[in-house]
């Protein structure tokens, strides 16, 4: 483990992603902190567990975006985060933390994107009747799943697949595919 390249993962709700990112063995950077908009999130455990600080904040109870990601760069900075790593993050990044963070913010979407951007992007690919959908990690822009790709993988739908079945699929690519990428963006800047 490299311990001088500190990254932050923001994550919303359970969290499996962070998980397998935190359980990397060979991973390349240190987590130093979880930000979490979601009190009570199922994440929020995960992160005590493995004792790594966690940062929950409730967004309705600031006047603006502006106003938590203001916050938000503070104990990110202070904590030296030099990469986010978005993980279920149910939120749009703002110009602030966009700006601060510029190139340096990566999100993971259930999706071959530009295929099914937004929200329940698996459901969306198996109701269309797709024969394939993937996973595609890639940078944060002001877009919604728009962001420069980074790496993608497909995921072939089977005419046997359940909702279900298709899901379980997806997301243990993305636990591979997450941790794998991480590395490659830390590796790559030396
Ligand atoms: C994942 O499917 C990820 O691609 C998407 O949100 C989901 C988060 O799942 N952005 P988890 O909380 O990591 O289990």
């Amino acid at each position: 483990m490299k311990a001088s390249i500190k990254v932050c993962v923001f994550a919303s709700g359970t969290g499996s992603n962070f998980q397998a990112i935190m359980e990397t063995e060979s991973l390349a950077c240190e987590i130093v902190l979880l930000v979490c908009d979601r009190p009570g999130a199922l994440v929020i455990d995960k992160a005590k567990q493995k004792q790594i600080p966690v940062h929950v904040f409730d967004p309705t109870s600031y006047p603006s975006k502006q106003a938590y990601e203001e916050e938000l760069i503070t104990v990110l900075r202070e904590r030296e985060v030099t990469w986010i790593f978005l993980a279920g993050y149910m939120r749009i990044i703002g110009a602030h933390l966009l700006q601060a963070y510029h190139g340096r913010i990566v999100n993971i979407h259930p999706s071959l994107l530009p295929k099914f951007p937004g929200k329940d992007a698996i459901e969306k690919a198996y109701r269309a009747k797709v024969n394939k959908t993937g996973v595609t990690v890639h940078y944060i822009d002001e877009g919604i799943d728009t962001g420069p790709i980074i790496a993608q993988q497909e995921v072939k739908i089977y005419p046997t697949d359940s909702l279900k079945t298709l899901t379980n699929r997806i997301q243990k690519v993305e636990h591979q595919l997450y941790p794998k990428v991480i590395n490659q963006l830390i590796q790559n800047e030396g």
